[in-house]
């Protein structure tokens, strides 16, 4: 195995996987079908249901925006995945317009954080939530999506995890932001 293909999750809906799926709202763009269960699984070829209703890819990578600062405070605050407290987890999966691809490194660092104050904005909500973010744009097959973005939290704070979101789908970041689909799960079965 090498080591690109240990950074590649599946994420895979169906009838089977630890995650039971509670909702699924097609935000922006088309929707995914509907399942009851989610599995994440590492390792890109490895297939555990036979039909899944989707299946999707990211890797994860190297940060892109992120100042020496913020690197060192976001280090210091977020939690782990997989904290037995956080029963609840949210899969949000994103695609940007094309001219948010078009731009270069310093003007999406200036519309992220600058002017979307996304890093400040979910700083706030550490060590609350867990986040992992996964890329797709890169992978040799095409996806649907740019980016997972993967949640975990406790019962109790799924209203902070909604009041976060809102805050940064008002963001000019989210301008930019054409397909969306929000997936909500409790687990079921320990990992
Ligand atoms: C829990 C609090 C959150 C924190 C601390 C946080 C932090 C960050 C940071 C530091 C980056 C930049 C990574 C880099 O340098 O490449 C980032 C990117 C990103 N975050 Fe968040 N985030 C949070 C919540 C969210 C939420 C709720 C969403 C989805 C609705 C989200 C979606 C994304 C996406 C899609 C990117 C990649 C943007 C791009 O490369 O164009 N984040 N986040």
């Amino acid at each position: 195995m090498t080591v690109t293909s240990q950074r590649v999750f599946n994420f895979t809906a169906g009838e089977q996987g630890p995650w039971q799926i509670q909702s699924t709202t097609n935000v922006a763009g088309s929707p995914l079908p509907g399942a009851s269960r989610l599995e994440v699984t590492a390792n890109r070829r490895e297939r555990t249901q036979s039909v899944p209703a989707w299946r999707l890819q990211g890797i994860t990578s190297n940060d892109r925006y992120v100042t020496r600062a913020e690197k060192i405070a976001l280090a210091t605050r977020q939690p782990e995945l997989g904290r037995s407290s956080a029963t609840c987890a949210a899969l949000i999966a994103l695609r940007k317009q094309p001219a948010w691809w078009q731009l270069t490194q310093d003007e999406r660092r200036a519309i992220l954080e600058e002017q979307s104050n996304h890093i400040a904005i979910g700083m706030r909500y550490l060590p609350t939530i867990a986040r992992r973010l996964y890329h797709c744009r890169d992978l040799a097959d095409a996806q649907p999506f740019d980016f997972i973005t993967w949640f975990e939290f406790a019962p109790q704070d799924t209203n902070a995890f909604d009041e976060l979101l809102t805050a940064l789908r008002r963001s000019v970041e989210w301008h930019f932001v054409e397909r969306e689909v929000d997936i909500r799960m409790v687990q079921v079965d320990t990992i």
